[in-house]
């Protein structure tokens, strides 16, 4: 019943998204034996849900953005939380990225001279992201699909992996099972590398397919690495709303980048009167302005102070569309509605194609003729496992991570097109890392039979239980409870609740009973994924509870203010304590160099 097959590969990654490939390439150039391990099939990630672009400072279509405004672009989207080190890095070296992605074959859309075409997405001064239409993500996943599978790595598809293991404190392999035929296997490994994505899946409404259930967040933290801010959940603005069916579906940005504008149910655009001191000069005649600068995106050429509002950053959109509901002013189904109508169809279907023919497909409408309907849809976490931002190790030697599992770069809103050039940049350092790192040790470090025991006993405990409730309600019932208490607009009084309310989710899970044997046995899987989106879900709750404040993606109905003394200079720390508590603490990057401070706007430094 509990045979276990054991294998042996130099680095282990765990995850095959963007930054999992990025790193697995990483690792195998560097001559260490790399095993891949991925949830469900190679080439199905949730990095094909960043459909709009790649972030990087190519300085293409204009002359004007360098890694500079990249790097403050993204410390003032994450409200000045984020690691200063890592956008560093991450501005300074995405552009090679993306060019070392174009010689590996990624067709990515071209300007009229042939160079690598860039749009505007929120937050970014100038037009940045580096697209393949919609399907960015798709299309980098794909590059690095076909780059990595010749280089030798070992690759499991559909196997789940329920925990890391440790031995004298270092990393030293992981326990996964195979989700088709249910065979139990422990991986020895050098080190690790951990690109597991995210937990959207614990909100009812979401972009994330079903992979995204907090696996690697969970795994980090019960092997004791220290989390990082977690309250911080973005909550993307355009998601499809209607019909039921498809609600949380993602609506690119790059509709919004492309021209498209939000209006209410009044057929107000109203995202003028969310920041109508910005506006005041410039949007004086909204229609007349909005004509115009769809002319600027057709040409290409652009002012940035007329950059219009629905191009904020995603936390302001997200806030005013949940607004606008609050005061009755939804569209027919209870969102916004978006509008790309008035471009010309061809450059609509040219520039959107995946949005043309997902709403045309799932819900009847023709973009190039009507507008959508939309709303928030929970994204990205923009919290994780603390990560060295030169090498990626987390607080446990030998464990890398990178990617959304990682956190530090996004601080409390994350720029959009920031994530695919992320994955890129510190999963190559996270994989290079971590075959030096694996190359240094000489030998694999044994794994204790009595810790293989427990999780084989605790993986196949499910199967054993009778008469228990279906898994997949305590599933529903959880991700309901997030939306409704730990969502886009909080207050302490809720996360109170959600926090004991994932104690009574806690019992249920553990006394559900999915039926069934261990042969593609989704009840079984889910049995398992729930004690991760508890974990991760109470972090999330606990955190968010505890900052007394209105940050980024963090909004708290009671704390509305942002403050700048306090809670803009700390983290929150997640940690697994003694005796198995959840334990949380504050902690601070180190102090910003005075010639990166001298980027940012002096006005956001509230100091003095
Ligand atoms: O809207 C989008 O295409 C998503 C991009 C991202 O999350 O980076």
């Amino acid at each position: 019943m509990g045979e276990v097959v054991i294998h042996e590969h130099d680095v282990v990654v765990i995850g095959a998204g963007g930054a999992g490939l990025r790193a697995a390439i990483e690792a195998s150039t560097a001559g260490v034996s790399v095993a891949m391990i991925c949830k469900s099939m190679l080439g199905k990630a949730h990095t094909v849900m960043a459909e709009g672009g790649a972030a990087a400072a190519l300085a293409n279509k204009d002359p004007r953005d360098s890694w500079q405004t990249h790097f403050r672009d993204t410390m003032k989207g994450g409200k000045y939380l984020g690691d200063w080190r890592m956008a560093q890095i991450h501005a300074q070296q995405a552009p090679d990225r993306i060019r070392e992605l174009e010689q590996w074959g990624a067709v990515f859309d071209r300007t009229p001279k042939g160079m690598t075409s860039q749009r505007n997405f929120g937050g970014h001064t100038y037009p940045r992201l580096a697209h393949i239409g919609d399907a960015t993500g798709l299309e980098l996943i794909r590059t690095l699909q076909q780059r990595g599978i010749h280089m030798g790595m070992d690759v499991f598809m559909e196997f789940t992996v329920r925990r890391l293991f440790k031995t004298g404190g270092r990393v030293s392999g992981c326990f996964a099972y195979d989700r088709n035929d249910g065979s139990l296997h422990v991986f020895r490994a050098k080190t690790i590398v951990l690109a597991t994505g995210g937990i959207t899946r614990c909100w009812e409404v979401c972009s994330g397919s079903w992979e995204y259930t907090g696996e690697g967040h969970a795994l980090a933290y019960w092997a004791g690495a220290e989390m990082g801010d977690m309250e911080f959940v973005q909550f993307h603005p355009t998601g499809m709303i209607w019909p039921p069916s498809v609600k949380g579906i993602l609506v690119t940005e790059g509709v919004r980048g492309e021209g498209g504008m939000l209006s209410n149910a009044e057929g107000r655009r109203f995202m003028f009167d969310y920041v109508p001191e910005m506006y005041a000069d410039e949007f004086a005649d909204t229609e007349k302005e909005a004509l115009a600068w769809v002319d600027e995106v057709v040409s290409g050429k652009l002012a940035t102070k007329r950059r219009p509002p629905e191009l904020l950053t995603r936390d302001v959109v997200a806030k005013a569309i949940n607004s606008e509901r609050a005061a009755g002013r939804a569209s027919e189904h209870g969102g916004a509605y978006l509008d790309i109508s008035w471009r010309n169809p061809d450059e609509v279907k040219k520039k959107l194609p995946g949005m043309y023919h997902q709403f045309k497909e799932l819900a009847a409408v023709d973009i190039t003729k009507q507008r959508m309907e939309v709303g928030p849809t929970a994204h990205y976490v923009m919290g994780g496992v603390k990560v060295d931002p030169y090498t990626q190790e987390t607080s446990i030697p030998g464990l890398y991570a990178a990617g959304e599992v990682a956190t530090g770069l996004h601080g409390a809103n994350r720029l959009g097109g920031n994530s695919l050039s992320d994955l890129i940049v510190f999963g190559k350092i996270a994989g290079e890392q971590a075959a030096g790192a694996a190359k240094e040790a000489s030998e694999f470090s044994a794994i204790a039979q009595s810790e293989i025991d427990e999780v084989v006993t605790e993986t196949l405990a499910p199967l054993l239980r009778e008469g228990g409730e279906n898994p997949a309600k305590v599933v529903n019932d959880l991700r309901e409870m997030m939306q409704n208490k730990a969502g886009i607009i909080r207050t302490g009084g809720l996360l109170l609740e959600a926090i004991t309310d994932l104690d009574e989710l806690e019992e249920r899970a553990a006394a559900t009973s999915p039926g069934g044997g261990r042969t593609y046995n989704p009840g079984w899987h889910q049995a398992l994924e729930l004690s991760a989106m508890i974990d991760v879900s109470r972090m999330c709750a606990l955190a968010a509870h505890r900052r007394e404040e209105s940050r980024g993606a963090h909004t708290r109905d009671d704390f509305p203010e942002t403050d700048h003394s306090h809670w803009g200079k700390v983290t929150s720390v997640i940690s697994l304590g003694e005796g198995g508590s959840m334990d949380i603490g504050f902690a601070s990057y180190p102090e910003i160099p005075g010639e990166l401070t001298a980027l940012l706007d002096a006005e956001d430094l509230h100091e003095g």
